[in-house]
Formats: structure tokens, C-alpha cells, sequence
């Protein structure tokens, strides 16, 4: 028989798909996705499960659940202490992200050229935000963002709405250069939260 998922785990999940079954807007999914993720980041128990989670590091993500009908993804990344992260886009796929332990900074950038010209990118950071335990943020299509790792190893939760890796290149920013260019997403390793 299959292990029995984490209780706190299967709620969220469980609520996540009530949210989806009652609303056809992905921008609403996602909001509200955000405020369950809050209370799912927040939660002691799944704070003290993730110090065993493995490091992400390589360009992966821990593949927690993808619901097989509304094609949600709920991933994880471990970050090592001082991991750097560069400057990128989601595609249309809307992200909620959690800082579960640890601390991160989000950096959001505007573009300022209109895209025409093949291969540059004109970005300027706009802000920062610090996430610690209990934190979300929701970053919406094509916005461009970097996550950073704080000074101890982090974890991070992250529902998406759709998996993206895989299947649709992603936006990928050199701010110094100006340049951008199109890359996989990260690699996907299933980890049941058990
Ligand atoms: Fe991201």
C-alpha cells in the first residue's frame, strides 16, 4: 500500500482543489492559492519535515504533487546558504512561492525596451522583497523576478499553475549584458511527502 501523505500536506492539497473546482479564473485560483500557501509555510509541522529535504542545487526542483485534473504543480527548492539566482521569467504560468524556512530575497524588474530587437533585454530591478517563514508572494505571467538565497540554507514552496519545465521555454535576463534568452526550466525530481 502506498504511504499515506503528510495530513498538513493532503489538506492543502484538498483546499487547493476546492478553490480550483469553485473558481474558472486562473488569476483567482492563484490569488487564493496564495492565502492557503501562507497558512501551509506557517505551518511547524511542515517546517520541521523539511529539514530533511534534499538540496535542490543543479537547476531542480522537488516535485511534491501535480494534480492529475487541474494540472497544478506544488514543487519545492532547497537552497544552499548564499545561493545566487538569476534573473528570469515563468511564461503565462502563474507562481505562488512560500518561504518555509530560512530566508529569501524576491527581486522584481521592469523591462524597459519593447522586446523587437532578437536577443536584447533592457531590465532595471524595481524591488526587493525579504521572505522569511510564513511568507508568500505571487508573481504573475511573464513578470521577471530572481529568488535569492539568504545567508542559511532556505526552503521554499512553490505552487505553480501548470508544470512548465519541460514543456515551454522560459525567459531568461542578463541585466549587465542586456541580453535575454530562452532556457528549460529546472528538472523535475519527485519527492512524496510522506
Ligand atoms: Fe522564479
Amino acid at each position: 500500500m502506498a504511504q499515506q501523505r503528510l495530513p498538513v500536506f493532503q489538506k492543502f492539497i484538498d483546499d487547493v482543489r476546492a478553490v480550483w473546482a469553485r473558481e474558472k479564473s486562473t488569476e483567482v485560483r492563484m490569488k487564493a492559492t496564495t492565502e492557503l500557501l501562507r497558512g501551509l509555510v506557517s505551518n511547524d509541522t511542515m517546517l520541521a519535515h523539511s529539514r530533511d529535504w534534499p538540496s535542490t542545487e543543479g537547476h531542480k526542483n522537488l516535485l511534491l504533487y501535480e494534480d492529475p485534473d487541474y494540472g497544478f504543480v506544488v514543487n519545492a527548492v532547497v537552497r544552499t546558504p548564499g545561493r545566487f539566482g538569476s534573473v528570469h521569467d515563468h511564461a503565462h504560468c502563474w507562481t505562488a512561492y512560500g518561504v518555509l524556512d530560512g530566508t529569501e530575497k524576491l527581486e522584481r524588474f521592469e523591462r524597459l525596451d519593447d522586446g523587437t530587437k532578437d536577443g536584447f533585454a533592457d531590465v532595471r530591478m524595481t524591488s526587493v522583497t525579504e521572505g522569511k517563514h510564513g511568507s508568500v508572494d505571487l508573481v504573475a505571467p511573464y513578470d521577471i523576478h530572481a529568488e535569492q538565497g539568504g545567508p542559511t540554507r532556505s526552503v521554499a514552496v512553490i505552487v505553480r499553475s501548470e508544470r512548465v519545465a519541460g514543456k515551454v521555454l522560459q525567459g531568461r535576463y542578463l541585466p549587465n549584458e542586456k541580453k535575454t534568452y530562452q532556457g528549460e526550466g529546472p528538472t523535475q525530481v519527485p519527492f512524496e511527502l510522506t
